[in-house]
């Protein structure tokens, strides 16, 4: 037996290599000193995904002024070099003098940028505001911007709230015209997968934070990333939150001579496992009787000290009263033998309960594709004919290729995989490309999710009244299956969408040539926020194109759609910057009903979600509305207190009506929800 090596308090490991050759040196100082050099070394060895973390992203403000000391880069985005601006050489402003080898440019050729880690400082403006629903229906949000941006600002308004993240981000392909730092990143990029996960972990870092403690994410990814994915997921949200690795559209590509790749993924993972698990939605639940089967196993094992023939007996008996006793499943009565070894319960196939487990039933059971009789076992089908409609109803019998490859059961998929198995392995590529071209009237976006796939997994992932978001929307497919869902069920969840105005790599090239650069209106009315997503979304809930013509009947449903802006503290007054974070605030008073646009002359103001004290002095007719709300049975949902006292802000908690969230605004709006700074302002 080792015994612990002294010095560092590490205990030896009887199983590692290097523990016990240490172990063996005789000389008690040279070992004890072997142990703390090993020690430290395995401190600094990492396991896992180890990738090189890039410079931080930037962002370019495209509509701030160039002034003294603000950095900036060239509009056309010919270089990617920053200088700071240390003045101008004329009264008028249009040379601006940069440090650096920036020498003398004019200003219009110009663009503001910010840094990631640089505070921004983040606000909304309504671009379009479409109610078709009930008034008290929750309104869904689409925010035109950079993702990283968003999920800070909705660190401080929906930490903790979301239910459920889809996400399809950029797969790298090499060709998907995907952009890190302005640069499109392609195949020759030898940073590729680097630049790609410090992208993403920067983003998944902030969406585990608003995630529910019940919370699901759901990321879509094919091939070229998928492995490195998962290890980055797992440091994320933690490898014992792993639900799954859904495979989908797996092999249904008909170019492969031999192999077929074009895998599709969707890696899911909880916040918390055993919170998802205790509120209902069971992704993993374990077969009924498995348990029991496992503790009577261990104690039979323990009864029959070692004697395998024994054991085995008593462990055949013991299953078979179990199986007429319960209700438990055939899965489980099938694990008929013990293991020699270790007394584990083995998984044989046979049934206790039924002497001759192929019962060899004859009939035709016909291929789903070619309508031919599939060949049949020698010993004919397992279940009746009326049973194995079911099956194959249920996607729980697997057919070859023709009716020559035969069929399997594919019985060891649970009813939640059978649901998934069911619709997700095998979906036409082309038909949410053709469905969205129906929609827009001409073809606009090149590989749309499925709507109908997004469905089913809301569905199955989210409570009827949950808060759904995806960061990288694309052209809005999420947002469009929550509509469809909730028009479907009467579900009341609410959809948050964010994708920024990127414009796809030819079209960018064909509008340079016409030296068009971003934040041209040219520019970016060819962008997917613009061009695709907005269209959309206002065509599937108005039932109208917007050229006009006519789609559908809509759907009765309330939308918002914003751009993300990004203030300039430098330039605003007190009262715009309270209309520029309005929007924020109602978000995250659960974005219902009207929103409060402007500070009113009592200093306090409800709406039926929520509402805002501007002035402690006006505390009392404020909590007198606030508890007679409450009273009515109508409270709110988030009270905003602005002051920066926090012996203020404390009174006003005192008398408010207990179990309605308060949240303390600073007086200086724009400090609330500054962004881009580490962790963000809340
Ligand atoms: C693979 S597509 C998603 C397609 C989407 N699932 C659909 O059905 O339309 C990824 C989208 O994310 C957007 N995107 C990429 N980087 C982004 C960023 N940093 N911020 C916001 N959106 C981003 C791109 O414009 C692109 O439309």
């Amino acid at each position: 037996m080792l015994s612990a090596f002294g010095g560092v308090g590490h205990v030896a490991d009887e199983t590692n290599v290097l523990d016990q050759l240490i172990g063996q040196v005789a000389d008690e100082s040279l070992r004890n000193r072997l142990a703390r050099e090993v020690e430290l070394l395995r401190g600094s060895r990492r396991f896992g995904l180890v990738f090189d973390r890039h410079i931080p992203e930037s962002v370019r403000l495209t509509d701030h002024p160039i002034r003294k000391g603000v950095r900036v880069a060239l509009r056309d985005e010919s270089s990617t070099a920053t200088w700071t601006v240390i003045g101008f050489t004329e009264k008028n402003r249009e040379i601006a003098v940069l440090d650096g080898e920036g020498g003398e440019k004019p200003v219009d050729a110009l663009v503001v940028v910010r840094e990631f880690g640089e505070p921004i400082y983040p606000g909304l403006r309504s671009v379009e505001r479409i109610e078709n629903g009930p008034a008290a229906a929750p309104w869904h949000t689409v925010i035109n911007g950079e993702n990283f941006h968003v999920l800070q600002a909705l660190r401080s308004t929906h930490r903790g709230k979301v239910d459920l993240i889809y996400i399809d981000p950029p797969y790298n392909t090499g060709n998907d015209g995907w952009i890190y730092n302005d640069r499109y990143v392609d195949q020759n990029d030898r940073a590729k997968s680097s630049k790609w996960l410090s992208f993403l972990e920067r983003r998944l870092l902030v969406a585990h934070d608003l995630l529910k403690p019940t919370g699901v994410i759901i990321v879509a990814i094919d091939d070229d990333e998928q492995a490195r994915l998962k290890l980055l997921m797992d440091q994320v949200f933690g490898d014992s939150n792993f639900i799954a690795n859904v495979i989908w559209q797996g092999g249904q590509r008909n170019d492969a001579k031999y192999v077929a790749t074009g895998h599709d993924y969707m890696l899911i993972y909880a916040k918390d496992e055993p919170a998802l698990v205790d509120s209902g939605i069971r992704w993993r639940e374990r077969k009924a009787g498995l348990d029991e089967a496992s503790s009577s196993a261990r104690r039979i094992w323990e009864e029959a000290n070692g004697d395998h023939a024994a054991a085995t007996k008593m462990w055949r008996s013991w299953m078979r009263a179990f199986k007429a006793n319960s209700g438990i499943t055939d899965g489980v009565a099938r694990y008929t033998s013990l293991d020699e070894k270790t007394g584990e319960p083995i998984y044989t196939g046979q049934n206790l309960s039924s002497p001759n487990p192929r019962p060899n039933l004859q009939y035709d059971l016909l291929h789903p594709v070619t309508g031919k009789p599939v060949r049949r076992h020698p010993n004919g089908w397992r279940y009746s004919k009326e049973q194995m409609a079911a099956l194959v109803e249920q996607g729980r019998v697997r057919f070859g290729a023709d009716e020559t490859r035969g069929a399997q059961g594919v019985s060891f998929l649970s009813e939640f995989e059978t649901q998934i198995a069911k619709s997700f392995f095998e979906v036409d590529r082309r038909k949410s490309a053709r469905w969205l071209k129906q929609i827009l009237g001409d073809k606009r976006f090149p590989f749309p999710k499925d709507h109908e796939v997004l469905m089913r997994w809301i569905r199955l992932a989210a409570p009827g009244d949950a808060v759904i978001l995806d960061f990288f929307g694309g052209s809005g497919t999420t947002t469009e299956a929550v509509l469809r869902l909730n028009a479907e069920d009467g579900g009341s969840r609410q959809s948050i969408l964010v994708t920024n105005n990127e414009v796809g790599a030819k079209q960018a090239t064909a509008l340079r040539n016409a030296a068009y650069h971003p934040g041209d209106p040219e520019w970016e009315a060819e962008g997917v926020f613009e061009y695709v997503c907005r269209p959309r979304i206002s065509t599937v809930v108005t039932g109208k194109r917007p050229d006009g013509t006519a789609y559908d009947g809509g759907i009765p449903a309330n939308v918002e759609m914003f751009d993300l802006i990004y203030l300039d503290p430098g330039r605003v007054r007190r009262g715009t910057e309270f209309a520029a974070v309005a929007p924020l605030m109602w978000l995250e008073g659960g974005a219902r009903g009207d929103r409060i646009e402007e500070i009113p002359d009592e200093s306090w103001t409800l709406t039926p979600s929520y509402g805002v004290l501007f002035s402690i002095d006006a505390l009392p007719p404020f909590a007198s509305a606030v508890a007679k709300a409450a009273a009515e049975g109508r409270p709110l949902r988030v009270l905003f207190i602005i002051t920066d006292s926090p012996t203020e802000y404390q009174e006003a908690v005192e008398r408010l009506p207990v179990g309605i969230e308060t949240v303390r605004l600073y007086e200086d709006y724009l400090s609330n929800y500054t962004i881009n700074t580490e962790g963000g302002a809340r």
